[in-house]
């Protein structure tokens, strides 16, 4: 009988002190690019703890508001949105708030939702830039930090809806979670 493979255990990849460090320096960079204040756009669900650290390290006047996307077809890089904006963004400036950017399928999709509605101006704010995966070219003005080509979670960053809660960001082997999605519990959920 051939043992189960074991998987390799999470291994810390961005602790607390350094994603405090980041979202203080992105603040202080939003707050420069925009004295006259700015809509930051949230994407459901992963950028929620960016997004609620970011804001309250901007010292201008800022909005927030919220969208939610789905893949038609997991994998085919189609996403719908299946939760719109509350509000109108015409001649606003804008900024989409991502946790991650990997293959920028997503970023350039909702890019072009939300340049069809009039915005004085849009960028995009990232925590994590996995640019070696990039399939579609994405100009990114304000980054977090960049990542090499690794799954992550933590910090807003889920596997099956699980990990966003961690304080930190751990790098985990997809193919082990996607083999047993049990697999990191009890490495990553102590008590
Ligand atoms: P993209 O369309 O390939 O750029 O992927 C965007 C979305 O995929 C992100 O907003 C995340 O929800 C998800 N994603 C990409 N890489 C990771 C990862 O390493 N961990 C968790 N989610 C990821």
């Amino acid at each position: 009988m051939t043992p189960a493979a074991v998987a390799p255990p999470p291994r810390p990849l961005i602790g607390p002190d350094e994603l405090r460090a980041a979202v203080a320096r992105l603040g202080a960079e939003l707050s420069r690019a925009y004295p006259m204040g700015v809509l930051l756009i949230g994407v459901l669900k992963g950028s929620v703890p960016f997004l609620a650290d970011l804001i309250r390290a901007i010292d201008t006047d800022v909005a927030v508001d919220f969208l939610a996307i789905s893949a038609y077809t997991e994998g085919t890089g189609r996403v719908r949105i299946v939760k719109d904006l509350e509000g109108d963004i015409w001649d606003r400036d804008v900024v989409l708030v991502e946790d991650i950017v990997d293959t920028g399928l997503t970023a350039t999709y909702v890019l072009g939702e939300l340049r069809r509605r009039g915005p004085r101006s849009v960028e995009v704010c990232t925590l994590l830039d996995k640019a070696v995966r990039r399939l579609v070219p994405v100009s990114i003005r304000f980054v977090g930090f960049e990542i090499g080509d690794e799954f992550v979670v933590g910090y807003g960053m889920d596997f099956g809806e699980r990990f966003r809660n961690l304080e930190c960001i751990m790098a985990a082997d997809v193919h082990a979670l996607r083999a047993d999605p049990n697999a990191y519990f009890d490495a990553l959920y102590t008590r």
